[in-house]
């Protein structure tokens, strides 16, 4: 499969829009990587001291070649692999993608996707899935699951990965790291945040290769200090702080060196910053060095040899034994390596690996089309069961996570929840089976998507399709439902003559949009000419339903139509889609799902536009100015003062709610100074200070509506005049599902901790409380704030 890191598929990506110019004014300020160095070493803290005992002593009975062995990656059974050594009881690491299912394997489930989870607004649902992953990523025998994604974070509307990672707010991308590690290691799991850090577009996210060498360096993300700590670290810092046991380091270059071997990122960043004590991997084909990138930060290359360009799978690592000879000529401090060794094994120990862990289902390695057998370097024996079923009753899950997922944009009169309808008709290619195979990496025409392509894909087991589902359910009211399924013929026929024998009660539009890794966007329209689609069925239907099945944001040109009468995004549900949306649709669910991103008004609105072309042979010619600093999604448009369609943060429900009562108190025992106070030693999150809470603010949240349901009060934070130019007209800071009856109250309450009220100064290098009143304000979504007040926290 040809999917992965090959930077021509990239290319093949049609020009989108600017051509950025290296500006080299810009150029002094940043683009530019200073170096940090050496290595930290880890030290275990945050309770991981036990374990680093343990890996110290493991690592003392190694001998250079075996060490060289636990940095680099081989062929074998899965898409990652560290070897046993069977002396010491170490059975090797088995590493399976990816963010919403273990992928290369049989019997396991299709979970939502991020950007489906992260609509949901809800942390135990959060939690609840990556629970639920992770059981199966180690009953097939993973230790270490490629997971969870907060990079790319969203800069761009276009990207081809967004769907995969969560929300380009990092308060709530944040939130969404934070509860699948933890719930993915319960399991005793190693997750992997990924991809850090900058991995903002596809395009040119490899470099350019002629006859094995470089011809064009990948795409330089260029960002400053203050926008990398306020916006692409910050939910990396909550990964870091729950504990997660490995980072990925990603493809492209930051500021001009590449992220695998960037000291500032891994060793600055990552390492000394956020205390991080496990490990970072490179992806799969990331690392362009050996000793620089070791003396970078980076632990292990994966998947070792690069397998790519002409090179055979396990030959050519920059790592594997040149790491010995680096050692033994003296161009590698022997302690590095120590260090790389101890920082993959202390999760290991820590997570209780060496007890019991399942070995690898040997289904699993059939199935793993990146390093197939005859590529494997040598005999790996396979002996446990074969094709073990790990779904237990996760259907249920992704059923109910994909319905509590799903957005409700638009419903005029009550068109739903569907009140017993008689005649449905159903249109659209996203409503039907999969025509094209269940593990699926291109964008078919007919079929319902339920996950983007690549790395971050799964492999269905069973399909729950919208049709499929509306049948089931309508027939308990003895209606008719008719399907037209060709895009092509509904959007140019004049649907009268479509043999539909009489007025429909209820016209239902599918749509999709694919999105894939290696690709960015081309468009944000609805594919397979779904605009066309919409415009055709409500000329001719005055109750037109549409809902899509999209990686991210669409523009939604008919959205005003007055025939459509409502339009629900459902993301990529996973396994369940059909089940989730008729629980919608027929109202057993009441619709509580939240935009995670805007959907602008028109699509020439969005900025942050990735780079799609080059019109230079330079090398250094592929360079991503992040000009728009902060001001990304919702919080461009604010400071734009801009309309929008549909708002960050928006989404109805078929109740209402009041908000009353915003009250505030602070936590702190004495007067807050403007900075924290000095950390004595390092820790995992960065400055424990920075994770205080210094202000607990209370609101009352009423259902005064008819029906039960959930909404999500959303707490935005206004920074004073004081705080430097370019802070964000209001930024999320506190979110909260909760579930009411029909005239219930119920009091909900933010904690905001230090880390909520303060920014990043760069001539300090610390985070600063700016002086004066903030305004706080609780609403429904990012502009529908009810009830606002202020607090001075310094
Ligand atoms: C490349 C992708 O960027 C990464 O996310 C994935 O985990 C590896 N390939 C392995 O498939």
């Amino acid at each position: 499969m040809l999917y992965s890191f090959l930077s021509a598929a990239a290319l093949l990506a049609p020009a989108l829009a600017v051509v950025q110019p290296l500006n080299t004014t810009i150029l002094g300020q940043y683009g530019h990587s200073p170096a940090v160095y050496p290595s930290p070493n880890a030290t275990g803290a945050g309770g991981w001291e036990e374990a680093l005992a343990k890996a110290k002593e493991f690592t003392a009975q190694l001998t250079a070649a075996e060490k060289a062995d636990m940095v680099t990656g081989k062929p074998g059974p899965c898409v990652g692999n560290i070897v046993a050594i069977p002396r010491l009881g170490f059975g090797g690491l088995c590493l399976q993608d990816g963010p919403l299912a273990i992928r290369t394997v049989d019997y396991a489930s299709v979970f939502p996707a991020g950007v489906t989870t992260a609509a949901s607004f809800d942390r135990k649902l959060m939690y609840e899935r990556g629970a639920a992953m992770g059981a199966e990523f180690r009953g097939k025998g993973a230790q270490v699951a490629l997971s969870p994604v907060a990079g790319p974070l969203g800069r761009s509307a276009y990207a081809g990965r967004n769907w995969e990672g969560f929300s380009p707010d990092p308060y709530l991308t944040g939130v969404a790291m934070e509860e699948t590690i933890t719930g993915l290691q319960s399991n005793g799991l190693q997750a992997c945040a990924k991809h850090w850090i900058g991995n903002e577009q596809e395009t040119q996210r490899n470099p350019t290769y002629k006859n094995g060498s470089i011809v064009q360096e990948s795409i330089s993300a260029n960002i400053d200090d203050r926008t990398m700590h306020e916006l692409y670290m910050w939910p990396f810092a909550n990964a870091v702080r729950a504990g997660v046991a490995s980072v990925m380091c990603s493809y492209q270059r930051l500021n001009g060196s590449y992220a695998c071997e960037n000291s500032k990122a891994l060793n600055g960043y990552l390492k000394e910053e956020l205390g991080f004590q496990g490990y970072v991997m490179s992806d799969w084909g990331a690392t362009h060095s050996g000793v620089p990138s070791i003396e970078a930060g980076l632990d292990m290359n994966m998947p070792g040899g690069l397998g790519l360009y002409g090179l055979t799978f396990g030959e050519a690592s920059d790592f594997g034994g040149n790491v010995t000879i680096a050692v033994n000529n003296g161009t590698l401090d022997a302690s590095r390596v120590d260090d790389m060794v101890i920082r993959i094994m202390t999760p290991y120990f820590f997570l209780g690996q060496d007890k019991d862990y399942p070995t690898v289902d040997p289904s699993s390695a059939d199935l793993n089309t990146f390093s197939p057998k005859d590529t494997w370097f040598r005999e790996y024996v396979l002996n446990g069961t074969r094709s073990r079923d790990v779904r237990a009753d996760h259907g249920a899950l992704i059923r109910k996570h994909g319905a509590e997922s799903t957005v409700l944009l638009k419903n005029v009169d009550n068109a739903l929840p569907l009140k017993s309808p008689k005649i449905i008709s159903v249109f659209g290619n996203d409503a039907s089976e999969d025509t094209q195979g269940f593990y699926n990496q291109v964008d078919f025409e007919y079929g319902t998507l339920v996950a983007g392509g690549g790395s971050g894909t799964g492999r269905l087991t069973y399909l729950i399709t919208p049709l499929e589902a509306i049948k089931a359910r309508a027939s308990k009211d003895g209606a008719l439902v008719q399907q037209w399924l060709n895009n092509t013929l509904v959007a140019t026929s004049d649907i009268s003559t479509l043999a539909i024998p009489e007025t429909p009660s209820v016209c239902l539009v599918f749509l999709k949009t694919w999105a894939e890794e290696a690709a960015d966007r081309v468009s944000l329209e609805l594919d397979w000419d779904g605009n066309d689609v919409v415009e055709s069925v409500a000329s001719y239907c005055n109750n037109t339903i549409v809902v899509t099945h999209s990686s991210g944001i669409n523009d939604l040109p008919w959205a005003d139509h007055e025939n459509v009468t409502a339009i629900l995004a459902a993301h990529y549900p996973g396994q369940e889609s059909g089940n989730s949306i008729v629980d919608i649709l027929y109202g057993d669910v009441n619709p509580s799902g939240k935009l995670p991103y805007t959907i602008a008004l028109s699509n020439d609105d969005y900025n942050g536009l990735p780079t799609t072309a080059v019109n230079s042979t330079d090398p250094d010619a592929w360079q991503a100015w992040f000009e728009e600093k902060l001001e990304i999604d919702y919080r461009f448009f604010d400071a734009q003062n801009m309309s929008v369609r549909y708002e960050f943060g928006f989404g109805l429900s078929y109740s209402t709610f009041e908000l009353s009562d915003l009250a505030m108190s602070s936590c702190a025992s004495a007067n807050v100074s403007a900075t924290p106070a000095p950390q004595s030693a390092t820790t995992p999150g960065g400055n424990p200070a920075l994770w205080e809470n210094l202000y607990n603010i209370t609101v009352t949240l009423k259902n005064t509506g008819d029906v039960a349901g959930a909404t999500v009060p959303q707490l935005y934070l206004s920074y004073p005049d004081s705080a430097p130019a370019g802070t964000p007209p209001k930024q999320l800071r506190g979110f909260e599902k909760v579930m009411l009856e029909s005239g219930e109250s119920e009091s909900v309450s933010f904690e905001l901790m230090r880390r909520d009220f303060s920014y990043w100064d760069v001539s300090s290098q610390e985070w600063v409380i700016p002086a004066g009143e903030f305004g706080v304000s609780v609403g429904f979504s990012s502009r529908d704030l009810k009830v606002v007040g202020s607090v001075s926290v310094v």
